[in-house]
C-alpha cells in the first residue's frame, strides 16, 4: 500500500526530530505502535491532517484548548499582540491585567509569576517551598505528573511511604532521595509518611483532581483539606499542580470546588489559550521570597511575553460568557453515558471517570481511583479502541493515562458522530477481548 502524505511527513519527522515528535506522548508508544498522525491545520472541535481527514478533537493538545481551535478572539488578541510587537523584556499593561483577572479568578494568588510552562510554575513552587522552610524533602503522589523537572521525575520506592527511586536515566539517586511518593486517596499512608518524614518536609505537591492517570478526583471530599491541615501542622507547604485542572471545570480552581486554600498554586495549560504559559503563586509572605523581593532566584527571558498574556486574557474572556462550563458538562455527561452504553451492548467491561467535561474510559471493572487501579486496567484493549476510534475520524490521546477533553467549541452534532464512532469501535474492542 502507498504510505499516506501523512506518513511521509512522519518519515521526514523522525529524520531530525528525535523520535520524530516534541514530546513522547504524543508517539504512539503506548497504544501498540503506529505512525503519529501529522495534522495541517484545525478550527473549533476540529483538526484536519495532512491527507485532508478531518478528526473530532478530545486531545485538546493535552488540556490547554478548553476553547477549542482558532477561538476567534484568542486570534484576534494574538494578531494584534504580534502587530504590536511580541516581547519587549520591560513590564507591559497586559501581564498587569492578566494576573489582575487571574487574581480576581483566585483571590489566594496574593502574589504570582508568569513563566512560559508548567514544568517552570512547578519546578519554580518547590524551590520556593524549600526556600522558605530551609528544608529538602518533598512528598507527592505516585502517578501524578509534574513537568519533567529533575525531582519531578521520580517514581515511588518499594515500600508504600519510602524515598522514590530516578523514573528517568539522568536524574541522580541524590535528587530522588529528597522525593517520597505515597498512593492518592489514601490518607493513612500520607498520615504515616508525615509522621516519618514531616518535618523534613518542605512541601506536599498534589494534583487535587489527578489527570496525569487518568481523570481521577478525591474519593472522599474531605480528603484535599485533610492533607493539607496535616502538612501544615509540620509547618509543610502544600503545592496545587492545577495545570490541567485550574479553568477547566469552571472559572476558576479545582481548590476552589472543595474549599480549600494550597500555600502555592502551579498554573499552566488553559490559562494561555493555547499559547505557551505558566504561572506559580499564592501567599503573598511566601511569594515575597522570590527575587528580587527575596533570595529565591527565578526568571525568564519571555516570561509574560504579550502573545501569552493577551491570549490568556481573550480565553479567561470566553471563559467567563455564560453557561460555557455548564456546557461542556453537559456534553461530557451525554459522552459518558454514550460510551458506557455502548460498552454494555458490545459486552466490554469500563470504568468511567468524569468531572465536567473531562473524563477518562479505563477498561476494566474495577474502580479507578489511583495510580495502582489505572495501571492495572487493560492497555491492549484501550490501544485496540483508539486505533477504531482514530480510523473513523475520533482523536483521543494516545494512552490510557490520559483525559478525553470537551472544549466549549465541541457540539451535540460533534456527540452524535462520535458515538456511531464508539459504538462500532467498541464491537471491534469485543472481538478483540479474551471471552468473559
Ligand atoms: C499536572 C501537570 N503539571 C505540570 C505539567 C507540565 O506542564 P508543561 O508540559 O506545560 O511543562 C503537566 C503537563 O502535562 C501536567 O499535566
Amino acid at each position: 500500500m502507498q504510505p499516506t502524505v501523512s506518513e511521509r511527513w512522519f518519515a521526514r519527522a523522525e529524520q531530525v526530530i528525535l523520535g520524530g515528535v516534541n514530546s513522547p506522548s504524543r508517539s504512539f508508544a503506548a497504544v501498540g505502535g503506529g505512525t503519529p498522525v501529522v495534522m495541517a491545520k484545525a478550527a473549533g472541535s476540529r483538526f484536519i491532517d495532512v491527507d485532508g481527514k478531518e478528526y473530532i478533537d478530545y486531545l485538546a493538545a493535552f488540556g490547554p484548548l478548553v476553547l477549542g481551535h482558532a477561538h476567534p478572539s484568542v486570534t484576534a488578541a494574538i494578531q494584534a499582540a504580534a502587530a504590536e510587537g511580541v516581547l519587549y523584556g520591560t513590564p507591559t499593561v497586559w501581564e498587569v491585567e492578566f494576573a489582575e483577572a487571574l487574581q480576581q479568578a483566585i483571590p489566594a494568588l496574593e502574589r504570582l509569576r508568569f513563566v512560559n510552562s508548567g514544568t517552570e510554575a512547578v519546578m519554580t513552587t518547590v524551590r520556593v517551598a524549600r526556600g522558605v522552610t530551609g528544608r529538602h524533602k518533598l512528598l507527592k503522589f505516585a502517578g501524578c505528573y509534574h513537568g519533567h523537572s529533575d525531582a519531578m521525575l521520580v517514581a515511588a520506592g518499594s515500600g508504600p511511604s519510602s524515598l522514590g527511586v530516578p523514573d528517568s536515566a539522568g536524574v541522580t539517586p541524590a535528587v530522588a532521595g529528597e522525593v517520597i511518593t505515597v498512593p492518592f486517596n489514601d490518607l493513612q499512608a500520607y498520615a504515616d509518611a508525615l509522621q516519618r518524614y514531616g518535618h523534613e518536609l518542605a512541601a506536599v505537591l498534589v494534583e487535587p483532581i489527578v489527570g496525569n492517570f487518568g481523570i481521577v478526583p478525591p474519593r472522599d471530599p474531605h480528603y484535599l483539606r485533610e492533607l493539607i491541615d496535616l502538612a501544615h501542622r509540620y509547618g509543610t507547604l502544600v503545592i496545587f499542580d492545577e495545570v490541567i485542572t485550574a479553568f477547566r471545570f469552571h472559572y476558576g480552581t479545582a481548590a476552589q470546588l472543595y474549599q480549600v486554600e494550597p500555600d502555592l498554586y502551579a498554573l499552566g495549560k488553559a490559562i494561555g489559550g493555547g499559547l505557551p504559559i505558566g504561572a506559580y503563586g499564592g501567599r503573598r509572605d511566601v511569594m515575597e521570597a522570590v527575587a528580587p523581593l527575596g533570595p529565591v532566584y527565578q526568571a525568564g527571558t519571555m516570561a509574560g511575553n504579550p502573545l501569552s498574556m493577551r491570549a490568556g486574557l481573550a480565553c479567561l474572556k470566553a471563559l467567563r460568557e455564560p453557561g460555557v462550563y455548564e456546557r461542556m458538562a453537559r456534553l461530557g455527561e451525554r459522552l459518558t453515558a454514550g460510551i458506557q452504553a455502548a460498552a454494555a451492548e458490545a459486552g466490554v467491561a469500563v470504568t468511567i471517570n468524569r468531572v465536567g467535561g473531562a473524563f477518562t474510559v479505563y477498561f476494566t471493572q474495577h474502580p479507578v481511583s489511583n495510580y495502582a487501579d489505572a495501571q492495572a486496567t487493560d492497555s491492549r484493549l484501550f490501544a485496540v479502541f483508539f486505533h477504531a476510534l482514530l480510523r473513523r475520524g475520533v482523536y483521543i490521546a494516545p494512552s490510557k493515562y490520559e483525559a478525553w477533553f470537551v472544549s466549549a467549541a465541541h457540539s451535540d452534532a460533534d456527540v452524535d458522530v462520535t458515538l456511531a464512532a464508539v459504538a462500532a469501535s467498541m464491537q471491534e474492542v469485543a472481538a478483540a477481548a479474551p471471552p468473559r
